[in-house]
């Protein structure tokens, strides 16, 4: 019988560990929270533990570390897809991946202004240019793959999180 004598201090050390729980991961929580909705939470919950001012952000600021995030791989993607067009001799290749460099360079100047929309709190506009940067991106992921361009798996991978993250930004700043 001696588990029934065991059960109000099993019931109050689950009390007092999960408030302690929430004193340590508060912050951990808006985090979690604001990536819940994305389809890909495990990608939006990386780009923000990239970030060590996440943990104080509030909602703005975690929509601006991710588009953060996604500018950082425009500009990544951009010097990639201009390798990519230096180095094959096919022209129709060529021409992809310059068009791609292109779209990727412009995608950076739309999510510039998307972080300075969200500081503004001008969300709207912040969606819009992610939309936009997401345009572009897509654009050019439909030619990849319609050509049968081969791409090193690297690069595949941050297109993939691109596309996640855009996602996320848009449903976080849906609801700011
Ligand atoms: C892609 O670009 C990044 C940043 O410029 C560079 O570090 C990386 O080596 C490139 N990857 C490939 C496969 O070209």
């Amino acid at each position: 019988m001696a588990s029934f004598t065991n059960i109000p201090k099993l019931v109050l050390l689950l009390i007092l560990s999960s408030a302690a729980c929430n004193l340590v991961s508060t912050d951990q929580k808006l985090m979690e929270k604001e990536c819940h909705n994305a389809e890909v939470p495990a990608t939006c919950i990386e780009c923000l533990n990239s970030d060590s001012g996440a943990k104080e952000a509030d909602g703005v600021g975690i929509a601006t570390i991710i588009v953060n995030c996604i500018n950082n791989l425009a500009e990544s993607l951009a010097a990639n897809m201009s390798s990519l067009a230096s180095g094959t001799r096919k022209k129709e290749a060529k021409v992809i991946f310059q068009w791609c460099a292109k779209g990727y360079s412009s995608a950076k100047k739309e999510l510039i202004s998307s972080k300075q929309a969200l500081k503004n709190g001008k969300y709207d506009a912040a969606e819009g240019s992610v939309s936009a940067a997401l345009k572009s991106h897509v654009q050019c992921l439909d030619k990849i793959e319609s050509n049968e361009e081969k791409v090193q798996e690297n690069i595949v991978q941050k297109i993939r999180i691109y596309g996640e993250l855009s996602e996320a930004a848009n449903r976080i700043i849906e609801r700011l």
